[in-house]
């Protein structure tokens, strides 16, 4: 990620100094996105000059006092609020005085960043979405702390990177990924619960007009980081039973097959990380077999599931007193590139038959994980 931000950072005109704390690692990531924009350029995809520019605004670092000076922090190391709060305390005091920092975390919360940081109004979360240069969205963490202008600053900053925004409030996985986790959460528990493989759970999905399946996209994100996402989604919301992670997912990290990362996630892959698919893979047997218009059932329970949790978000308000559907549609498809946003596609399909399929598997399953947001609820009634 932090490659991806400096790329889109450095295409926008700002001088970008990396840092990584992995020896080489900041050099690498510098190559890497040289690498990638001059076979862009070979091919006539992007102007030779304009990459040749941006990649001269790219300097790598050996040690964090390489970013003395510095305006903006945007940090986007290991998903763990410790590793995080010690390098908020440490940059404090090495960036320019008044600088903003901003974190990529992909759920926890900005507010413990704040709380460390010498200026807590000037921290803010910037989350970009994976690839960064090619996704369009950006969210905007409000803090607690987090001022106006802090604030403003961030869209203003994302929004010349070529992104959109929405700005969201401090909540675990904010709305994105909060919206989102039922997308992988219940692939894996498909997968544990032997009603499909990864290629057939996938290729169902995508039937439903998903770019790329669950475990694929895992594969593609890191299951190291999503895991560390679903944990503190599921910590954050105080163990509410439909974010618990899965002891798969935690399998495949004890194995290190982290993804794209290490060359072997859920699948294998060759060198050009494409993956593997054996012969014979590709088969599902769900155990309920409700389905939603156009869909089978594997995909019926993931869109069913992810609808249900975009009502609770709307209904709860997390994405701030501004949040609507909307916003809500909005912000998923252009983070996640979905076929539709969830609250329409719920609407398009029918409230009602979304609510058959959550129930059928809560028949199944136990309400706990498809329970009926009461404003679903509530809408079907009306
Ligand atoms: N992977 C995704 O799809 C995705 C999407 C959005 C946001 N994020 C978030 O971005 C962040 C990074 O995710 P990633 O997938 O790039 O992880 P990653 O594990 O691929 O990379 C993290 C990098 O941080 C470095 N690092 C660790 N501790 C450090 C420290 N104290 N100082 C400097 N560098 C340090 C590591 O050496 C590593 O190179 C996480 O907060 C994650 O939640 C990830």
């Amino acid at each position: 990620m932090g490659r991806g931000i400096a790329q889109v950072a450095a295409a926008a005109g700002h001088e970008v100094v990396v840092f990584d704390a992995l020896p080489g690692a900041a050099e690498r990531g510098v190559a890497a996105v040289a690498a990638d924009l001059r076979k862009l350029a070979a091919k006539g995809k992007v102007d030779e000059g304009e990459a040749e520019g941006t990649i001269g605004r790219l300097r790598a670092v050996d040690a964090l006092p390489g970013l003395a000076g510095a305006r903006v922090l945007l940090e986007a190391i290991h998903e763990d609020l410790a590793v995080k709060q010690a390098l908020f305390r440490e940059a404090g005091s090495i960036l320019a005085p008044g600088a903003l920092m901003a974190s990529n975390t992909s759920a926890l919360p900005v507010t413990a960043l704040a709380a460390v940081a010498p200026d807590p109004g000037r921290v803010v979360g910037m989350h970009f979405f994976n690839p960064v240069p090619r996704m369009a969205l950006c969210e905007i963490v409000r803090a607690r702390q987090s001022s106006a202008e802090s604030l403003a600053e961030a869209e203003a900053l994302a929004a010349a990177f070529g992104k959109q925004t929405v700005t969201v409030a401090d909540t675990p996985g904010f709305l994105v990924n909060r919206v989102a986790r039922p997308y992988y959460l219940e692939a894996v528990r498909m997968l544990g619960a032997g009603e499909g493989d990864v290629a057939g759970i996938d290729a169902s999905a995508r039937a439903a007009g998903f770019p790329m399946g669950p475990f694929t996209l895992m594969d593609l994100i890191g299951i190291d980081v999503n895991l560390a996402v679903s944990r503190a989604v599921f910590d954050g919301m105080s163990g509410e039973p439909r974010f618990r992670p899965h002891v798969l997912q935690q399998q495949q990290v004890h194995a290190n097959q982290l993804g794209r990362k290490n060359g072997q996630g859920w699948y294998a892959m060759d060198a050009a990380g494409q993956s593997l698919v054996p012969d014979g893979a590709g088969w599902t047997r769900p155990y309920v077999d409700a389905v939603l218009p156009g869909l089978d059932a594997v995909a019926s329970r993931l869109v069913a599931a992810i609808i249900n949790e975009a009502h609770h978000a709307w209904a709860e308000g997390w994405a701030g007193a501004d949040a609507g559907a909307p916003l809500i549609d909005r912000a998923v498809r252009q983070g996640l590139n979905y076929p539709h946003g969830p609250l329409a596609w719920g609407d398009a399909l029918g409230l009602g038959q979304v609510a058959a399929v959550l129930e059928a598997n809560a028949q199944v399953f136990g309400g706990e994980r498809f329970r009926l947001a009461p404003l679903l609820r509530r809408r079907l009634s009306n």
